[in-house]
């Protein structure tokens, strides 16, 4: 057991109630987090991915078993922790700059400015900061997303699909960009990806989980050195290992 834990998760189940009756969406997930980990979950559609960034976050706090974040149980949503979701969910009246501002909570007008410049830096954004959404590529709004995930230095970074709607040089791309962030910034990372390579590209460890109710399948460990090189044999065998895991119950 390791005393560098930062999330622990233990025995969660999450039902979601309507009219129709119950719907079992998580059972039984433990998964211990460490401090400045990079964990990558992957798992067929609808077996409760969102759901799990969603209690981590602290958006969701009906769920039954425990969520502790540096051993504190969570209660509700805190600044520790920032949120990128699928869709980029920009307020397209505002700007790159005042959607970023918006996310701030602590702070003078002038921390503000200089956090803001130094964010929209950080994703590669400066020169933007007037522009509308409306007005901006995906992976450019997608990027705005994770500098306000970012502008309040969060010690943990929950990406939902963050890349799911990008093009391929895009995506590689902003791969880079968020491990450097990561990097740089010694964040604890768990993203939520359909792309295996990614999720082996990005991960310190690979969660796979299964169909609803999502439990946890199986971990990989890449103990791969970084940079990684997709083309690399190990990177590969691994590739094909999750994606047989992935597939089992399908074919
Ligand atoms: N707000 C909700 N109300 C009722 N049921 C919900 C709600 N959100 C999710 N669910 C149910 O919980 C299950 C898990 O949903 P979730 O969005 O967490 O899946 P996911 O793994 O993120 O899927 P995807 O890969 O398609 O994004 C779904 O099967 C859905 O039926
Ligand atoms: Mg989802």
């Amino acid at each position: 057991m390791s005393d560098n834990s930062h999330v622990v998760i233990t025995n969660l189940s999450k039902a979601y109630k309507g009219r129709s009756g119950t719907i079992l969406s998580l059972t039984g997930i433990s998964l211990k987090v460490d401090r400045h980990e990079y964990v990558s979950i992957v798992g067929a559609s609808g077996c409760g991915k969102s759901t799990l960034l969603r209690i981590i976050s602290g958006l969701d706090t009906d769920f039954k078993g425990a969520v502790t974040i540096a051993g504190k149980r969570i209660a509700g949503a805190g600044l520790g922790r920032g949120i990128v979701f699928q869709e980029h969910r920009l307020l397209p009246w505002l700007t790159v700059w005042e959607n970023v501002e918006f996310a701030l909570q602590k702070g003078t007008a002038e921390e503000h400015a200089e956090l803001i410049a130094n964010h929209l830096k950080l994703v590669g954004l400066a020169g933007f900061e007037k522009a509308y959404p409306g007005q901006l590529s995906g992976g450019m709004a997608q990027r705005v997303a994770i500098a306000r995930a970012l502008v309040n230095r969060p010690e943990i970074l929950l990406l939902d699909e963050p890349f799911g709607a990008l093009d391929a040089l895009t995506r590689l791309k902003l791969q880079q960009q968020v491990l450097d962030i990561w990097k740089k910034e010694k964040t604890t990372m768990i993203m939520v990806t359909h792309d295996i390579e990614e999720a082996v590209y990005m991960g310190d460890r690979v969660i796979v989980m299964s169909e609803r109710p999502g439990t946890i399948k199986k971990e990989f460990i890449i103990d791969l050195p970084r940079p990684r090189n997709r083309s690399n044999t190990e990177f590969q065998l691994l590739r094909q290992a999750i994606y047989r895991e992935f597939h089992k119950d399908c074919v």
